[in-house]
């Protein structure tokens, strides 16, 4: 195995935020996607590991709800870091308490506005137009055991037009995620490993 820094990404969706952090991370000197995960089995994610050649695992319910196994998986291939790009699973409190302050979350609205349960897709931004607001965005956090409540590491913002649609919002959103998500990783991790190299 490598020495680099390695991220597992957990996606339950199309994973158009892992292809471009594969990509990002495809030739990195320090950082790598080692692994794929998915809760489901035709997820369009697991198409994305094929194109850049990392393992994936899709991980099914009675294996998810086993908390040592999945536990076990991470390990096995020394995950550091996990990326969660749209995972619509609860991560279990002994995978937060065993990865703290590294699993990472990003979020299509302004948090704190427009998160928690039942916050995800589409839902989110027909809640923003819903609330008329003139600006939503995107957010990337940590994760704790509270649903959308983690250390924020960043936002970027969009401008809200009053005849857009909550389709042409998620699109200005998702662009914002594709710019964002990659570097900002980047960044949290080499920051952290620049600390580490301190103390
Ligand atoms: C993104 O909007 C992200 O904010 C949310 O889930 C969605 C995933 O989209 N957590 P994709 O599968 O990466 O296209």
């Amino acid at each position: 195995m490598s020495s680099k820094i390695k991220l597992a990404i957990m996606a339950s969706g199309g994973g158009s935020n892992a292809d471009k952090i594969c990509s990002y991370f495809s030739h990195h000197y320090n950082i790598e996607v080692a692994l794929i995960i998915s809760n489901r089995k035709n997820a369009g994610v697991l198409t994305i590991a094929e194109k850049y050649d990392i393992e994936d695992i899709y991980i099914d319910k009675a294996t998810w709800d086993n908390v040592e196994a999945v536990k076990g998986i991470l390990t096995d291939y020394q995950i550091d870091y996990i990326i969660l790009a749209g995972f619509l699973k609860l991560i279990p409190y002994d995978i937060i308490q065993h990865w703290r302050d590294k699993i990472i979350n990003i979020h299509p609205s302004l948090l704190p506005k427009f998160g928690g349960k039942d916050m995800y897709g589409l839902n989110v931004h027909n809640a923003v137009k819903a609330a008329k607001e003139k600006t939503s965005g995107m957010t990337i956090h940590l994760v704790n055991e509270e649903y959308d409540k983690g250390e924020i590491l960043f936002q970027a913002t969009c401008h809200i037009e009053p005849d857009m649609t909550p389709e042409d919002i998620a699109k200005n959103v998702l662009i914002l995620e594709h710019l964002h998500y990659s570097p900002t990783i980047e960044n949290f991790v080499l920051m952290r490993l620049n600390t580490i190299a301190k103390n």
